[in-house]
């Protein structure tokens, strides 16, 4: 089973940069940039919550560690061997520049930081990238604009698409529609969080409203019959991610009839599996279908269709993807 899904040809679409930095580089950062640590006595104490909004403090912490171009290039590049080592093959990766801004550091160093470690992993271990900067949802909508302006600029090949992230219970996405619509007359690919905290209809409105081609996570569609069959018939690819679902969010057991991500598989919706947040979860790309494999007795052709399902949801041209079959 380990060599197997190691193995299985699949696309990570659904991993924050933040969210991928390993315990010892943050301390590392965190040290050489004078940032203050809450007291811990060990090392893994640093990435211990039990809910997003618990969770988000020390992903914003892990990120107000990351300052220089080289630093936004040491967590890529770690991050990018992490999912080679996994076995994914391409990757879309988010990263939350805002969070970033705040502290101080200007886009041209995020981007030029990124973008070379992306350039670094392709050469060195042949894994392709391509990046999302992700607008936080908590932030005002003057904000969402405003990060539009600094992103856009960086519109290229390898920066495609925008995501909206962040805790989505108290920030639903219809307040985005604009920022969205501006994004995609730039030419942008679109997705969102839906319906990891928040309710079927924020499914319902990322897909309206936004416009979104996939969207991320989504369990709480499954709360609307009709807005399932809809999502089957239209091939909306919904990026979950099991371990993230067990440490963060209240469906705790994967082996649990109703745990949702059962539910959707049963449904017959298009599910690619990914990781979140693999280093802050505890976790990479295979041991997330091992761990569904193994919690929801699934067999190898199952996992076998997530992998496909992954490269049909990719934001790859069909020459590439018809090439990587
Ligand atoms: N940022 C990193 N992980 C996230 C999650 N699971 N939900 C919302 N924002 C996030
Ligand atoms: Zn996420």
């Amino acid at each position: 089973m380990d060599q197997f899904t190691k193995a299985l040809p699949k696309a990570e679409l659904h991993l924050h940069l933040a969210g991928a930095v390993k315990a010892d580089t943050f301390l590392k950062l965190a040290r050489k940039n004078g940032i203050a640590l809450p007291k811990f006595g060990e090392v893994e104490e640093l990435y211990r919550y039990d809910n997003l909004v618990d969770f988000l403090q020390i992903y914003d912490l892990v990120a107000r560690s990351v300052v220089s171009a080289d630093d936004f290039h040491l967590i890529t590049y770690e991050a990018l061997a992490h999912v080679a080592n996994a076995g994914g093959r391409y990757v879309e990766f988010f990263f939350s520049p805002q969070v970033h801004q705040d502290a101080g550091i200007s886009y041209q160093t995020m981007f030029s930081g990124i973008l070379k470690a992306m350039d670094d992993a392709e050469r060195d271990f042949g894994l392709v990238s391509r990046l999302i900067p992700a607008i936080n949802r908590e932030l005002t909508i003057d904000r969402a604009f405003e990060f539009l302006d600094l992103v856009l600029p960086f519109r290229s090949d390898k920066v495609i698409g925008i995501g909206l992230d962040y805790d989505e219970e108290p920030f639903p996405p219809a307040p985005f529609k604009l920022v969205y619509d501006r994004a995609k007359n730039a030419g942008m690919r679109l997705t969102a969080h839906a319906g990891e905290g928040g309710p079927a209809a924020n499914v319902r409105d990322a897909l309206d409203l936004l416009s979104v081609e996939r969207i991320d996570h989504g369990y709480r569609v499954i709360e609307d019959a009709g807005l399932v069959a809809r999502c089957i018939d239209e091939g909306i690819a919904f990026t979950v991610c099991p371990s993230s679902t067990v440490i963060l969010t209240h469906w705790r057991d994967l082996t649990a009839a109703d745990h949702p991500i059962r539910t959707m598989l049963d449904a017959g919706l298009k599910l690619v599996v990914d990781t979140d947040d693999p280093p802050m979860l505890q976790t990479d790309l295979a041991k997330e279908y091992r761990l569904l494999a193994e919690t929801m007795a699934l067999d190898n052709r199952t996992l076998a269709e997530f992998a496909l399902n992954s490269l049909d949801a990719a934001w790859l041209d069909d020459s590439t993807k018809r090439d990587w079959r």
